[in-house]
Formats: structure tokens, C-alpha cells, sequence
């Protein structure tokens, strides 16, 4: 416990004299929580949540060793002060998938401001789930793992997230959250299983995790402002997208993104950008991936914009959202597929500004062929080696 208390000091930056007042933690185990995984302890992390949101002290929400099965819960604001939601054991959802299948979220924080997560594992539980949509059955939509929406100043650290029914990590209307050292994931055939989810947002870094997902390892939808995503390992998965956008025709852009320091390996495509081919007022803007290695993934720098599954209202459109200002320096490694670059740009609105610097991507059956780039209503500029060479 000291231990804890002295993290949550220097987590949260506090005087001395407010580490003192150390005897604010409320262990869901004292209010009635069972370490069992099979007694549902839902009300008990209710209490717990209820009574540190209302301390006028910085409090601790303290969640021991052992299994704790919870329903959906929330987790809301605003709250007095606050709060240190610390995880030593496994918090586990029901397996039957219709307990909160229908919710959209199991573990949700609304509304709050200066929440650290800290440690533990959250299992959602998913693989029957997972086995309904597989078998195209009548399956609920499904949950997210853990949702942090209209919240700001938050701080997630050393989390694990296994086994999500959808995304597990969702960021939507926030400001100001720091994700680190997260350990994320589900099989590579799991539907829809996102590692991270941000849209609307400003203000996100994501350091130091690891994803192994069966969608995005990252996915960064309309609205998201000045994020950071540095240390990653990505794969398997679909690699970090920004998109899918345009989906709604009125729809907010993308800008200021920066991914560096990122190993794919084996992912269906390394970094993308995406957009249906639909009218929109969408854009991306001053976007840089840098420092990056693609081990044998099959589509290692992609834009796409003529996304259309299922051929809905989009198979004679192009693409409104427009994209500059998009850098890649320094991309190295294998391509599973011939075409290492692939600019497919919207034939309404090119892609402008697009930079390449030092890129070496070779193609992984050297017996065959060597590797490619492609190039459609896409302009930039191109510095240093550019391999395979490049169609800018
Ligand atoms: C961002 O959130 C952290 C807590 O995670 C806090 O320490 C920091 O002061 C916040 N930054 C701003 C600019 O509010
Ligand atoms: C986009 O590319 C197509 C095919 O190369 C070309 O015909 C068309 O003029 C281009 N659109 C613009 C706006 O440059
Ligand atoms: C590599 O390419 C050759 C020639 O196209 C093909 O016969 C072979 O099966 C390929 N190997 C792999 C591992 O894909």
C-alpha cells in the first residue's frame, strides 16, 4: 500500500501535505466485492467510485488481486477531486455476450477530470462473441472494453486489455490523456477489435505499448487534434489507420498527427490513411510518420480513398476529404504484397504535399518481383533514397 500511495504522489504531482491524507482509498473488497470472478461485484465498484468521486480529498479506488466480474458500469463526473482508479487484480465480464453486448461499453469513465488508471488487467471476456459475428449469426453489436468520453486531464498507465467484444480502448470527446506502457490483445481473427479508438479529441499521446489486434492497432477517426503515438508493436493487426472518414458527409478533419518509432509486423497494411469515396468537408492536414519498420506487412504506406465496402452510395463518388501535408521519413523493411506505396487519392481532390524521405521497402518473395509504388491524383516531393522509386 505504501507503495501505491507513494506512485499516487508522484503520479499526480502532490505537495507533501497532501500525500499525507493517504487514508482516502476505498478497496471494492471492503465494500463488498468478491476476488472470485463469479459473484458479480458491479455495486461494490459502483460504491467505491461513488465515494472517491465525493471526497473532497484526492482519493483512491483500490481493486486487489483476485477476479472481479462487473456488468457495465460508469464511471461519471464531475468529481471533487481526484482520483486514482488502481488495479492490482483481473476485472472480468459476464461471458454470455447479451449481458452487455446491447451497451456499447462495459467499463466507461463520463465527464471527469484528473482520473489515473493504473495496473491490472480488463477481459472482456469476447471469444463467444467473436464466434456469433464469425458465424454471421443474430449477435448484439457489442461493447468497448474501457470508454473515456467528455473527459479531460487523464492518465492510463500499465493497463492490460485482453479479449474486447469491439474496441478496446475508446477516446471520444476528450482533451489532455496520456495512455502508456499499455499491453493490448485479441487474435488476429477477432472481428472489429480495435487496440485504441479516438475521435473528437485533442491532445492524446499513446507511448510505449504493445497491440495485437484483430482490426487498427490504432484507429483515428473525424475530429482528433494533436495526438502523439510514439513505441509501438504493432501486429498482428491492420496496422495505425487514420479513417475511416467521409463516412458522414458533414464531418470534422484530422491534423497534427505524429506516429514515430512503430514496428509492424505482419499487419495487413502498415500506416494508412482512409476515406470512402463520399462527399464530405473532412480533411487531413500536417501528418507525420517517422522512424518506422514494417516487417512483412501487406500494405506498408497506404492512402486509400475510394473505401467501399458493400458498395453503399459511394461507387461513383470520389473522395471530399482532402489530404496534404503528409510526411513519411524514414520507413524501412518488407512488403508482403508488390505495391510498398500506394497513393490512391481522391480524383476530386488530390493529395497535395505528400513527402518522402529515406524509404527502403523491399519486396518480401524476392523470387518474384521487386517491389512497386502507385500513384493515383497524388503530388508531393521526394528526398534522400526512395526504394522501391517512387511515382510522386
Ligand atoms: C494533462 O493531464 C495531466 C494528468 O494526466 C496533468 O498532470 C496535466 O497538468 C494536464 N495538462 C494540462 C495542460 O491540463
Ligand atoms: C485524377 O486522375 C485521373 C486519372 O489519372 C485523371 O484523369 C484526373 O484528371 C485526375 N484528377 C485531377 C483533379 O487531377
Ligand atoms: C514467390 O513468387 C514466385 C513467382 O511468382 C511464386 O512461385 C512463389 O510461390 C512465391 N512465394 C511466396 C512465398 O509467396
Amino acid at each position: 500500500m505504501v507503495k501505491i500511495m507513494l506512485l499516487y504522489c508522484v503520479l499526480f504531482l502532490f505537495s507533501a501535505a497532501s500525500c499525507q491524507a493517504s487514508s482516502v482509498v476505498y478497496n471494492v473488497v471492503k465494500l463488498g466485492a468478491k476476488p472470485d470472478g463469479k459473484t458479480d461485484s458491479t455495486k461494490a465498484f459502483h460504491k467505491a467510485w461513488a465515494l472517491a468521486c465525493s471526497s473532497r480529498w484526492p482519493a483512491m479506488v483500490y481493486v486487489p488481486r483476485g477476479m472481479f466480474l462487473i456488468k457495465p458500469a460508469v464511471f461519471g463526473g464531475p468529481c471533487k477531486n481526484k482520483i486514482l482508479f488502481s488495479i492490482d487484480g483481473t476485472i472480468v465480464a459476464p461471458s454470455n455476450y447479451w449481458v452487455f453486448g446491447n451497451s456499447g461499453f462495459w467499463i466507461l469513465f463520463y465527464k471527469v477530470t484528473g482520473v489515473a488508471v493504473y495496473g491490472g488487467t480488463v477481459d472482456a471476456n469476447g471469444a463467444s462473441f467473436w464466434a456469433c459475428r464469425n458465424a454471421g449469426k443474430n449477435c448484439p453489436p457489442g461493447a468497448r472494453t474501457m470508454s473515456f468520453v467528455a473527459s479531460s486531464n487523464i492518465m492510463v498507465s500499465r493497463l492490460r486489455s485482453i479479449n474486447s467484444q469491439m474496441f478496446h480502448i475508446s477516446i471520444d470527446q476528450c482533451h489532455n490523456i496520456t495512455l502508456e506502457d499499455m499491453k493490448i490483445s485479441a487474435p488476429s481473427w477477432s472481428p472489429n477489435t480495435d487496440g485504441i479508438h479516438i475521435q473528437s479529441s485533442t491532445g492524446i499521446s499513446i507511448t510505449n505499448s504493445v497491440i495485437k489486434s484483430g482490426d487498427d492497432c490504432i484507429s483515428i477517426g473525424p475530429g482528433s487534434k494533436n495526438l502523439l503515438i510514439h513505441g509501438i508493436a504493432c501486429g498482428p493487426g491492420h496496422g495505425i489507420s487514420i479513417g475511416s472518414l467521409a463516412l458522414h458527409k458533414k464531418e470534422d478533419g484530422v491534423e497534427n498527427v505524429r506516429v514515430s518509432s512503430v514496428v509492424f509486423k505482419g499487419t495487413q497494411n502498415g500506416v494508412r490513411i482512409k476515406s470512402w469515396g463520399r462527399p464530405s468537408t473532412g480533411y487531413v492536414r500536417n501528418i507525420v510518420f517517422q522512424n518506422i519498420i514494417m516487417e512483412y506487412a501487406s500494405n506498408p504506406i497506404i492512402i486509400d480513398q475510394n473505401y467501399c465496402p458493400s458498395a453503399k452510395d459511394c461507387l461513383k463518388h470520389s473522395s471530399g476529404v482532402k489530404i496534404s501535408g503528409v510526411t513519411y521519413k524514414n520507413i524501412r523493411g518488407t512488403s508482403a504484397t508488390q505495391v510498398a506505396m500506394n497513393f490512391a487519392c481522391s480524383s476530386s481532390n488530390p493529395c497535395k504535399g505528400l513527402k518522402l524521405e529515406d524509404i527502403k521497402l523491399t519486396y518480401y518473395n524476392r523470387s518474384s518481383a521487386s517491389a512497386m509504388s502507385s500513384c493515383k491524383n497524388a503530388s508531393g516531393s521526394n528526398k534522400g533514397v526512395i526504394i522501391p522509386p517512387s511515382c510522386l
